[in-house]
């Protein structure tokens, strides 16, 4: 008997020891796999493999995607496998270059943030993001860490390219959209940076304090939307301080704001931050580590040991961890085809683009061109096309399409002499280059000076001119006022320059401004006949521009933020670190700027009063140009529109004579609902019907 009994544990033992050996990860099985893990092997599930996928390029290291800014850890002996993360927003942000490969693995450079908004369309917005989540899943990445979504606080913000408006209804829909579109390709996306992470400077360590009301009206507003309207499978922590307590271990917002209230069901991660406290972000609801190091994992063991972290916290975490995985293409064995039709995506971008720039001014319809001009363009941007921003950011495409390209392909004369000339000026003078510019983008070529006999020999040979102005931010630092949100001297000087010697020949002068942010338009916008904001409109940008110039595409792009007059009209001006000379914040930010204000600390005074939402009170100084605003090549007419219950019905029919589209937005005073039509023939109507949002 007692030998029996022996046999039949052994028997069992080893069944289960079996089990445990073929236990293999599967959607339906986690509360069998979580029982199985060991306590260092859960810790390793909440932190990040560290960067050797981000930095594979330079290693060397063998990894499944260079250039991804991050991995999650697999558990081999329960079937988890590893995933992928990468940048965003605007496309795939992954090394062009592989182990063992000699062709390149380009990604479609699509319109910045600011100019997507710029549409007012969500549909095409949907479409961009379904491209990129196309690219995404064909070359072998699970998670898109983007949209960026914070609001455009102040025009300064290094990163405001990369986000969607200074509204939240408008930032939160076209969030929505966006992650909706990555999504519908089976890969995750990750709304950024949560939250009032709105500047740049000393950006690992900033508190940004902002009374509940504001945070709850505007700043969480956005993400409130797209949680609820998109699910995003995760939500990236900011690296700021709210409010005195790090975004990353603050329960309120992480779990009480964001699950509790608003439902999130899926996973959240840190910004890039390696140092933090560790076992406080796991309590508060911070379920995995970016990039994340042993360090932090060897933290959490010890912690969990010694009864400092909660078990309870931790699988949490874990469980949401493997509940992303088990959604991932990884997991699902899909084979990356390296082949997404890069042709295909190339067409979204610059329909995107199209529908995205805005035309802020047409004196006596000086646009569209005409056809037969020969054009003179000036300004290193008319040549050097800038199509997005700089830092993780930027995305490797195969190429940029320039103004004087998409121009020549559009059948239309450049003036050849000068164009020679800043050519031979971009030659001497190319765009930094080094590993950094390599992986995160770099700044244009400087300015070129002109002569006055440049300007009179091209006034005398075209027939009409075009002013570039640009402008490059990013990631890491803060923009400045001085020839930056200012026209440089030089700048101001080919202006009127230009403007002076095309005039008085009765000639007319376009400005198109290639830029990531806004920019002050009040002092100069008199000079030329015409102003196009182009923002940095991806890498078919000057396809795009060129387009509307000869007026294949009208124009209906209408502005996601307000144009001020002058910047210190804002009520954030002084609330912001618009003087800062102190270090890039790419590494600044130690204690030691504590107590700096607008360094240290943000304190927004400004409460409610974000773009718009202060310029249509009584009193308030006029703007350049406002919120919502945009021209066209044709006229419309808005007919009984019509409220009821939440729902505006409205009959838009293009009165003009050339087809176009055009953006209905109920502002009541504040932005309730938007649409946007279809193109309409000359003549042609249709009825948009629009939710106001709740
Ligand atoms: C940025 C994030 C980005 C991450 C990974 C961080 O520095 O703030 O937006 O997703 O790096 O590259």
């Amino acid at each position: 008997m007692k030998r029996l009994l022996l046999i039949s544990a052994i028997f069992l033992a080893s069944l289960s020891a079996l089990a445990q050996e073929t236990l293999t990860l599967r959607p339906d099985n986690l509360d069998q796999v979580m029982g199985a893990l060991t306590l260092r092997e859960k810790a390793s599930l909440v932190v990040g493999a560290g960067y050797g996928s981000m930095l594979a390029g330079l290693s060397g290291l063998d990894v499944p995607v260079p250039g991804a800014a991050g991995m999650t850890r697999p558990v081999s002996r329960l079937g988890i496998p590893a995933i992928v993360l990468s940048d965003g927003p605007a496309g795939v942000r992954i090394d062009p270059k592989r182990k063992g490969r000699k062709e390149s693995f380009y990604c479609t450079g699509f319109p910045i943030g600011s100019l997507l908004s710029s549409t007012w369309n969500t549909q095409l917005v949907e479409k961009v993001g379904r491209a990129i989540g196309n690219e995404a899943l064909e070359y072998g990445v699970d998670v898109i860490l983007a949209p960026g979504m914070n609001i455009q606080r102040n025009p300064l913000c290094g990163r405001n390219f990369e986000y969607f408006s200074e509204d939240p209804l408008l930032s939160g829909k076209m969030a929505a959209a966006y992650v909706r579109g990555v999504q519908s390709q089976g890969v995750g996306a990750c709304v950024k940076h949560f939250a009032a992470n709105n500047q740049e400077t000393n950006r690992f360590r900033n508190d940004s304090q902002v009374p509940e009301e504001v945070l709850r009206t505007i700043y969480l507003k956005n993400f409130e939307l797209a949680v609820r309207e998109s699910e995003p499978w995760t939500v990236m922590a900011s690296y700021n301080r709210l409010n005195g307590v790090y975004t990353q271990e603050d329960p309120w917002l992480l779990t009480e704001v964001l699950r509790d209230e608003w439902g999130f069901r899926g996973l959240v991660m840190t910004d890039w931050t390696g140092k933090r406290n560790t076992a406080a972000q796991i309590e508060a609801g911070c379920d995995l580590m970016e990039p994340g190091t042993r360090a932090q994992i060897r933290e959490l063991e010890r912690k969990a040991k010694k009864g400092e972290l909660s078990e309870e916290a931790l699988d949490r975490c874990v469980r949401r961890v493997l509940e992303l995985v088990v959604k991932t293409p990884s997991f699902k064995g899909h084979q990356p085809s390296l082949a997404p039709d890069l042709e295909a995506h190339a067409a979204v971008a610059r329909e995107a683009a199209e529908e995205g720039i805005v035309l802020l001014k047409n004196l006596a319809g000086a646009l569209p061109l005409s056809g037969g001009e020969t054009l003179a363009l000036f300004g290193v941007g008319s040549y050097q096309l800038l199509a997005g921003g700089t830092g993780s950011g930027h995305v490797h495409r195969p190429y940029v399409v320039s103004l004087d390209e998409g121009l020549a392909r559009e059948g239309l004369q450049l003036f050849e002499p000068l164009a020679e000339k800043y050519r031979a000026h971009i030659r001497r003078n190319p765009p930094g280059k080094s590993f950094l510019t390599d992986m995160l983008g770099s700044p244009g070529s400087p300015e070129m000076p002109l002569s006055t006999a440049t300007v009179e020999a091209a006034g005398r040979g075209a027939d009409l001119a075009v002013v570039t102005l640009s402008r490059q931010a990013g990631e890491g630092g803060d923009r400045h006022l001085e020839g930056d949100f200012l026209l440089s001297n030089q700048e101001k000087k080919m202006l009127v320059e230009v403007c002076e010697t095309f005039h008085a020949l009765g000639k007319k002068v376009i400005v198109v401004l290639n830029v990531g942010g806004v920019v002050e338009t009040a002092s100069w916008k008199h000079l030329p006949d015409a102003i196009v904001l182009a923002w940095q409109p991806g890498q078919e940008g000057g396809s795009a521009l060129a387009r509307i110039l000869s007026g294949r595409v009208c124009p209906s792009g209408r502005l996601p933020v307000t144009f001020p007059a002058d910047y210190f009209d804002l009520p954030s001006a002084t609330h912001f670190p618009y003087d800062y000379t102190g270090r890039a914040s790419m590494t600044a930010g130690s204690r030691k700027d504590d107590d700096v204000r607008n360094v240290g600390y943000t304190v927004y005074e400004e409460g409610l009063d974000v773009g718009y939402r202060y310029f249509i009170q009584e009193g308030a100084p006029a703007v350049s140009y406002p919120f919502g605003f945009g021209l066209s090549y044709t006229t419309f007419e808005v007919s009984g529109p019509v409220y009821a219950d939440g729902i505006l019905t409205a009959t838009v029919t293009n009165t003009g004579s050339v087809a176009g589209k055009e953006v209905v937005m109920v502002l009541d005073p504040l932005l309730r609902a938007f649409g946007k039509t279809r193109l309409l023939q000359p003549g042609e109507s249709e009825t948009l019907v629009l939710q106001e949002a709740r």
